[in-house]
C-alpha cells in the first residue's frame, strides 16, 4: 500500500466510463495456464485470463481516450508467451506482456468479478404485479422531468421494474411527448409514425383510431423485434369510457404455467405467423405467442389478433392452439391481473410493450379523446437508465 494513506492512488484509465471505486488488489500470482488469480483483503478472489487483461490495461490495449481494446486479436501476445505481473504500492495490478506493460483498475476488475458489468446489473429487477397489490399504475411527478435528472432516473427505473408507469402533471402539449424522448434516446419510427395521435378519426385508419374497445394486446408482433416500449400522453380526454387497461405478461405467463398447464404448453411451442395488412407495408414474423426467444433474450408476448395471420403448425394441433388462446385472453382480463384506470389530459404512461398487455374501455365520440404516442427499443431506455445510475450511485455514495 502507499506509504501515505491520504495520497490518491495514481490513476489508472479503466475500460469504459462507469466510474469504479478503488478496490485494491492485496495478491496476484499467475498460473500455469495463462490466467492471472488475484484476491482482494475481504477474501474475494478472482482468475482472470492474462490476454483478456492486455485487451483491458491502461498503457498497452485500451485506448486512453475512448477507452475501448484497441488490440486485434491477430496482434495479441501468444498464449503462454512471457508474462509477469506484480500488485503496486496503490494496489493496482501491473502485467508485462514481453516488451508490452500495463496497468489494471483494481476497482474495474473486481466490478466483473462480481458480475458489475452484465446487461441487467444496473438495472432494477423485474417487479411481477397483479391487481391484488397494485391498484393504479405506479406513478411519478412528472412536474420536473424535463430539468430533474433524479425525477427522470426514477420514472425510468419504475418502468423497467414494473414494466409501467405513469408521470402526471406534465404539460398536455402535444409537442410535449417528443421532447421528452429526446433525453431519454430515439425515437423508434414505424409505420403508424414517428409520433402518432390516437383519436377517434371520421376515416380511421386502424382499429386503434376510432371508438371501439381493445382486447388485451401487445403492438406489432409482425416484426422481428416488436418496440420495447410504448409512450401514450394524453393532450385531452372529454368522453366517457376508454379506460386503460393493463395487465402484467409476467404475471400471466406464470399464471397459466401455474394453473393451465395445457395452454402453456401451446402457447410457448406452436408457431403462428403474424403480418400486417397495410396499403404501404408488409411486415411479417413467426413465432408462438408466448416467445422466450434465445439465450440472453426478454420475453415477448405476440398477442394482437388483428394481425395473426395464420397457423403454422400440424393441423391436429390447430384445435388446441385456439383453446389456449381463448385461456390467454380470460386469463388477462381476469380482473386480478388486468388493471383499469383513467387518462387525465397530461398524464403520460409508458409501458413495457414486449411484456405488458395493454387494452382500452370503448369510448362514446361525444368528446375528443386525443392521445400522443410513440416507440422506443429496450436498448436506448436501458442505455439511458445505466448511464442515469452512474450519477444516481455517485449521489448515494456521497449522502
Ligand atoms: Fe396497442
Amino acid at each position: 500500500m502507499s506509504s501515505d494513506a491520504t495520497a490518491e492512488p495514481m490513476p489508472v484509465i479503466p475500460p469504459g466510463f462507469t466510474p469504479h471505486p478503488w478496490r485494491p488488489i492485496s495478491a496476484a500470482r499467475i498460473d500455469a495456464d495463462g490466467f492471472i488469480e488475484v484476491s482482494w483483503e475481504d477474501g474475494r478472489s478472482f482468475r482472470a485470463y492474462g490476454l483478456w487483461l492486455a485487451e483491458n490495461s491502461d498503457g498497452y490495449g485500451l485506448d486512453p481516450v475512448v477507452r475501448e481494446s484497441t488490440i486485434d486479436p491477430i496482434d495479441l501476445p501468444v498464449a503462454g508467451g512471457p508474462m509477469t505481473c506484480e500488485v503496486d504500492g496503490d494496489g493496482a495490478l501491473t502485467i508485462t506482456w514481453g516488451d508490452r506493460t500495463g496497468r489494471i483498475h483494481p476497482g474495474w476488475l473486481r466490478h466483473v468479478a462480481d458480475g458489475g458489468h452484465l446487461p441487467d446489473a444496473p438495472l432494477p429487477r423485474p417487479v411481477v404485479w397483479s391487481t391484488d397489490a397494485v391498484t393504479e399504475p405506479p406513478t411519478v411527478d412528472g412536474t420536473n422531468v424535463m430539468t430533474n435528472e433524479n425525477v427522470l432516473h426514477e420514472w425510468l427505473s419504475t418502468l423497467m421494474a414494473f414494466g409501467l408507469c405513469r408521470l402526471i402533471n406534465t404539460p398536455a402539449d402535444p409537442d410535449f411527448l417528443g421532447e421528452l424522448m429526446g433525453r431519454i434516446g430515439p425515437i423508434r419510427d414505424s409505420n403508424f409514425g414517428h409520433v402518432w395521435d390516437v383519436r377517434a378519426d371520421p376515416v380511421p385508419n386502424s382499429t386503434a383510431n376510432t371508438g371501439l374497445g381493445l382486447g388485451q394486446h401487445t403492438d406489432l408482433p409482425t416484426r422481428e423485434v416488436p418496440p420495447g416500449f410504448q409512450f401514450l400522453h394524453c393532450i385531452r380526454n372529454e368522453v366517457s369510457g376508454g379506460w386503460s387497461r393493463m395487465t402484467d405478461g409476467l404475471a400471466l405467463v406464470a399464471e397459466l404455467e401455474r394453473n393451465h398447464a395445457e395452454a402453456y404448453e401451446a402457447l410457448t411451442t406452436l408457431d403462428w405467423v403474424f403480418m400486417n395488412r397495410a396499403i404501404d407495408a408488409d411486415h411479417r414474423w413467426i413465432g408462438p405467442m408466448i416467445d422466450f426467444g434465445g439465450p440472453h433474450q426478454p420475453l415477448t408476448i405476440r398477442a394482437f389478433y388483428p394481425v395473426r395471420t395464420a397457423p403454422h403448425m400440424d393441423e391436429a394441433d390447430i384445435p388446441r392452439a385456439y383453446e389456449a388462446m381463448r385461456v390467454f385472453s380470460t386469463v388477462a382480463r381476469d380482473p386480478s391481473l388486468q388493471l383499469s384506470y383513467p387518462f387525465k389530459p397530461g398524464d403520460l404512461v409508458g409501458f413495457d410493450n414486449r411484456r405488458v398487455l395493454h387494452g382500452r374501455d370503448p369510448f362514446d365520440s361525444g368528446g375528443t379523446r386525443h392521445l400522443r404516442g410513440c416507440y422506443m427499443d429496450h436498448d436506448d431506455v436501458k442505455s439511458r437508465l445505466r448511464v442515469l445510475a452512474r450519477t444516481h450511485h455517485r449521489e448515494e455514495a456521497h449522502t
